[in-house]
C-alpha cells in the first residue's frame, strides 16, 4: 500500500485548505445533520442550490460540486451505507465511496483531498472497521495514482482519531507505513 501520502488529523473538515473536501451526504443530496450540516452551513446557500440540480446519488457513489464559501475548491458528496449489521454489502459500499471520491478528485485535477469518517456518525458504521476500510481503500488507490499528493483523514472526535491511529500503527508495525506524517490532534 502507498501510505506516505496519507495523514490523519483531528479537527473540523470545513476549515481545512485542500482542493477537495468530501461530505458524508445522503442520497437526496439535500443537506442534513453531522458533517453534512456543518459543510452546508460553512459553504453558504449556493451549495444546496447546486446540489438540488444534481438529482439523487446512489449509496457507494459520489457527486462533485463547487465549494462556495469554504476554503476548498470542490465538495465531493459521497453517500455512505447505513449500517444494518454488516450483511448488506456495507463494507464494499463504504470502500466504494472512498474510491469514487478519489476518482472524481483526480478527474477534476485535485492534488489534495480531505475525508470525514463517512458513515461513522448518524449511519452507525462501527468505527474500527470503517477506519480499516478507509485506510485500505485510500492506500490501494494511491498505488496506481500519482496525481494526489495529500489525502487527509479528518476525525472530528477522539474515538475516531484513536481508531485511525491504531490502524496506522498496525501498518507501521507490518512495515507498510513508509514515511509517517501523523498530525496528532486535536487541531488548534
Ligand atoms: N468535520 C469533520 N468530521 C465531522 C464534522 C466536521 N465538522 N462533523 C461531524 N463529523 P455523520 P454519516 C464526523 O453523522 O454517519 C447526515 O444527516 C462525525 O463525528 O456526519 O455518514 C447526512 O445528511 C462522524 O465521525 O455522517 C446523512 O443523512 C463522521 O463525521 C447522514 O447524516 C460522520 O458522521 C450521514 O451519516
Amino acid at each position: 500500500m502507498m501510505m506516505d501520502r496519507i495523514s490523519i488529523l483531528q479537527g473540523d473538515i470545513t476549515t481545512i485548505e485542500v482542493d477537495a473536501i468530501v461530505n458524508a451526504a445522503n442520497s437526496a443530496l439535500g443537506g442534513g445533520g453531522g458533517v453534512d450540516g456543518a459543510i452546508h452551513r460553512a459553504a453558504g446557500p449556493g451549495l444546496i442550490e447546486e446540489c438540488s440540480r444534481l438529482g439523487v446519488c446512489d449509496t457507494g457513489s459520489a457527486k462533485i460540486t463547487g465549494a462556495y464559501d469554504l476554503p476548498a475548491r470542490y465538495v465531493i458528496h459521497a453517500v455512505g451505507p447505513i449500517w444494518c449489521g454488516g450483511e448488506d454489502c456495507e463494507p464494499a459500499l463504504l470502500a466504494s465511496c472512498y474510491r469514487r471520491s478519489l476518482e472524481l478528485a483526480v478527474e477534476h485535477g485535485a492534488r489534495s483531498i480531505a475525508f470525514p469518517a463517512i458513515s461513522c456518525g448518524i449511519y452507525g458504521f462501527p468505527v474500527a472497521a470503517a477506519a480499516d476500510i478507509a485506510v485500505e481503500a485510500v492506500g490501494d488507490f494511491l498505488t496506481t495514482d500519482t496525481s494526489l499528493k495529500r489525502v487527509l483523514l479528518v476525525c472530528f472526535d477522539s474515538e475516531v482519531f484513536g481508531c485511525y491511529e491504531r490502524v496506522l500503527a498496525e501498518l507501521r508495525r507490518r512495515g507498510q507505513w513508509q514515511r509517517p506524517r501523523l498530525l496528532p490532534g486535536p487541531a488548534g
